[in-house]
């Protein structure tokens, strides 16, 4: 019999999981959204580089909204532009009128459906702001509103927890933050569908390593700079798919508090890339790992693995800013494999349906 991770994985009806289909095609997904979306990107945001907004406003909710966060660190550090995240019930609970005017407005929907995300952007534009959405659907209600889309093309996505569109959703941000700084620098995104391959060649270790946390009733994610969306998400993920009580923070967040909840068998994540964060993240493993604290790393940079009671290496060799992309991936193939492992079905998460609306 194959030990290949897709004959071993099957959802408890013996049906291979349609999620870990839809992870499985994200390298040929993001290679797409590269391709067809990245000229008419430039091109809309050409106004923009001549005359940069004082102000970005990048609006989602759940899993678009760990996109938008990404988004933030890019644009920030790319572009030099303050993102603020928007606060959604300013717009559809507390409207009142808001300082837009010359900035960009970016509403992140996998669906497109969410309406609070289509009444800030239509607020926002009303307001004077360029509008750009982020979306799967063509046809949908932020597509509407926005005077530029750029599509993720991660075909229909059916697994309800969502995989292929969010890692389309962080390339999308990556696109974004380079066509606003007006770099060249297109070669490294053009690099993104083989570091996405490379994350899902770590399956068979992934699927490995998630039995250790069969019975965990807890977890935390941890990660700095560019990866704290990737927690966040990951977070996400455990929750929705594992029914696992997770939280998704900051690293350095942590050691002002939450440190303190830690218990030796406490399961705690995280993700270590090489760059700016690395050396803080080293240290953080010495020093849970002093504490006698069990760490699952998932790192590019294989140094902090001796420190990490069990590890993931994938061997990207990307700049920081663009890990949280294929480490999406690894975090998404661990939630699902422990869904499966906890006798969990990862395409039926409890009470979620695929598209939520809140207002
Ligand atoms: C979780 C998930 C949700 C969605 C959220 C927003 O895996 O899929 O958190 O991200 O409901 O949906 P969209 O992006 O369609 O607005």
């Amino acid at each position: 019999m194959s030990n290949a991770p897709e004959a071993r994985a099957r959802r408890p009806s013996g049906r291979r999981p349609i999620m870990l289909r839809e992870i499985r095609e994200e390298p040929e997904r993001v290679a797409t959204l590269i391709d067809r979306e990245s000229a008419g990107l430039q091109k809309a945001l050409q106004r923009l580089r001549e005359s940069p907004p004082p102000l970005i406003l990048a609006a989602g909710r759940g899993t678009s909204d760990n996109a938008a966060t990404y988004g933030r660190y890019l644009f920030e550090h790319f572009a030099g532009i303050p993102v603020s995240g928007a606060a959604l019930s300013l717009f559809t609970l507390y409207p009142a009128p808001m300082h837009l005017k010359g900035a960009l407005a970016i509403g992140l929907s996998q669906s497109g459906e969410s309406p609070d995300v289509a009444s800030a952007l239509q607020a926002a534009r009303r307001a004077g702001a360029f509008t750009l959405a982020v979306t799967n659907s063509a046809g949908s209600s932020l597509a509407k509103v926005a005077e530029h889309t750029v599509l993720l093309h991660a075909r229909k996505e059916r697994s309800v927890a969502a995989t292929k569109t969010y890692v389309a959703e962080l390339v999308a941000m990556a696109m974004v933050s380079r066509a606003l700084a007006g770099e060249p620098r297109q070669r490294e995104i053009e690099r993104l569908p083989e570091f996405v391959r490379s994350a899902i060649e770590c399956e068979a270790e992934i699927e490995r390593l998630a039995a250790y946390y069969r019975y965990a009733p807890r977890c935390l994610c941890l990660a700095r700079g560019f990866n704290y969306a990737t927690v966040r998400e990951t977070a996400l993920k455990l929750m929705e798919t594992c029914y696992i009580g997770s939280t998704g923070m900051s690293a350095a967040d942590f050691l002002h508090g939450p440190i303190a909840f830690v218990e030796e068998d406490t399961p705690v994540l995280t993700f270590a890339a090489k760059g700016p964060t690395y050396p803080f993240m080293l240290d953080l493993a010495k020093r849970l790992e002093q504490q006698g604290v069990d760490v699952l790393t998932f790192t590019n940079h294989r140094e902090i693995l001796a420190h990490s009671a069990l590890g993931v290496h994938c061997p990207v060799r990307a700049q920081e800013a663009l890990t949280p992309v294929p480490f999406a991936t690894l975090g998404q193939l661990f939630a699902c494999h422990l869904a499966l492992i906890r006798g969990l079905d990862p395409d039926a998460p409890r009470r979620l349906k695929k598209v939520t609306r809140t207002l």
